[in-house]
């Protein structure tokens, strides 16, 4: 068959063991590969109900959803956590409103800010020097930030972390109700979270008010599924269901949100079974992976960090995070979620087991037998700071005329793209801020860990307005 892609994609589900999403891992949980996915791809037929004016089986299956994750009302999304990070953030905001947003948020927010003409007010997380990650974000931070803009409608942040790190939302849902403000989180890699108490608790029932989870992700369901919870009465579901509509297909997949349905069914009626299964499993080899030497587990306290990410720190070892990944993937067929300069994430969900958990260790361990140690790498944590800041319109950004220029005659201007420093995964300059000494020095030092540059002949070029 000449079908090149359709025929690569058969060949690897063949022969690769998955630690990436999405996280049914070729169908190998929850009987999928038995089901007839081609019987549920449906349309708004007479008796299957409509989305976006939900009253029948999908408003049935919604309030099901709502009840698992414990929150007031929950929406089915098959544009991904994208059109729910957006609708939560146009829903919130009017024209010309300020939103806090941390800064390692995920492009969907630049997007939103562009398309509601949203000014950002920038706080950033803490940063882990000794894993070289983004740590949480603090409730002093949030208060910092809604003290010296009390004008702001509310906040966005991302929790868990992509790296697992979770923020303490009990805690900054306080601080922001305080100031009778709506906290958002964006909550994608935490669809998990309802497996039980191995796991964080959600947003969803620590007092935010709006949450969005990417089932895709954490969760066996097909790409692009993800939800939306509403909390409180801060913002209403009509709000929502009438932004997601400008946003979001016309044409809902009914394959995606059958099998959200049938997902939040099965984790019922099988929870003691993933608990023997998979998370003792992951708890038990993450246990063992902590003999590791020269390669290291990044863990944290239970409610603070997500353990289904496995992420392993390469800072002491004389390999890089991309180094790792690609002898995983050449020597054992594993392949990560990730690879970074200093670590690598490997993803686990439900569809592990005993065997490709323990497939895994064995390679780590392997691996890490043939390794040495090197000093400690460079910390960036001295180029961090942890200012709040008032960013640009963004909109203005988008629509104004924009060159690349070199890095030296960028003194001054304003940046039309964010400049990401991975690790840790943030920007050192977000769209619309103006590019100062510091960050010229900065992206000079840094210019190989820099998504958002180009390098055309060894000189560095900054897309600028
Ligand atoms: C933190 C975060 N939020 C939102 C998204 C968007 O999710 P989706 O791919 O489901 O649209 C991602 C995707 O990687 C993400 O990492």
């Amino acid at each position: 068959m000449n079908a090149p892609l359709y025929n690569e994609l058969i060949a690897y589900s063949n022969s690769k063991l998955a630690f990436h999403m999405p996280g049914h891992k070729f169908g190998s949980i929850a009987d999928l590969n038995k089901l007839n996915l081609s019987s549920l791809d449906n349309t708004e037929a007479m008796g299957l109900d409509n989305l976006y004016e939900a009253e029948g089986i999908i408003k049935e299956a919604m309030l099901l959803m709502a009840d698992f994750y414990g929150a007031m009302d929950s929406v089915f999304l098959t544009n991904g956590s994208t059109a729910g990070v957006i609708t939560s953030i146009l829903a919130t905001c009017n024209e010309g409103d300020e939103l806090i947003v941390a800064r390692n948020s995920h492009h969907s927010v630049w997007s939103a800010l562009v398309l509601g003409g949203i000014r950002p007010i920038y706080i950033s997380p803490e940063y882990v020097a000794k894993d070289d990650i983004l740590g949480e974000i603090t409730p002093e931070t949030v208060r910092r930030a809604f003290k010296a803009y009390p004008r702001a409608k509310g906040i966005i942040i991302v929790s868990p972390t992509y790296e697992g790190i979770v923020s303490d939302i009990k805690a900054i849902a306080e601080v922001v109700h305080e100031y009778d403000k709506v906290l958002i989180v964006d909550e994608a890699h935490g669809a998990h979270f309802v497996l039980g108490n191995c796991f964080p608790i959600s947003s969803t029932r620590l007092g935010a008010d709006l949450v969005i989870n990417s089932m895709h992700k954490t969760l066996p369901a097909l790409t692009q599924s993800a939800l939306i919870h509403i909390c409180s009465h801060r913002i209403s579901y009509e709000k929502i269901i009438e932004t997601l509509r400008m946003v979001q297909t016309s044409s809902p997949s009914y394959m995606m949100m059958g099998l959200m349905d049938y997902i939040r069914c099965y984790i019922l009626e099988h929870h003691v079974l993933i608990k023997k299964q998979y998370v003792d499993e992951l708890v038990h080899m993450r246990e063992r992976l902590k003999e590791l030497r020269m390669l290291r587990l990044v863990d944290r306290a239970l409610q603070a960090y997500d353990i289904s990410k496995v992420v392993i720190s390469t800072a002491n070892a004389n390999i890089s995070g991309y180094q790792l990944a690609t002898i995983l993937n050449k020597e054992y067929s594993i392949v990560v979620e990730a690879a970074l300069e200093t670590y690598v994430i490997l993803m686990t969900t439900m569809a592990d087991t005993r065997e490709t958990l323990h497939r895994l260790e064995q390679a780590l361990k392997y691996i890490d037998s043939c390794l040495q140690y090197t000093p400690v790498y460079e910390s960036i944590n001295s180029f961090l700071n942890n200012e709040v800041v008032v960013g640009e319109s963004t909109r203005s950004i988008h629509y104004s005329e924009k060159k690349w220029e070199v890095l030296d005659k960028c003194d001054g201007k304003k940046s039309a793209k964010n400049i990401m420093l991975y690790p840790p995964g943030i920007p050192i300059v977000c769209i619309g801020e103006v590019i100062q000494a510091k960050h010229i020095y900065m992206i000079r030092r840094f210019k190989n860990k820099l998504q958002g540059i180009k390098v055309v002949d060894n000189e560095i070029l900054l897309h600028i307005v």
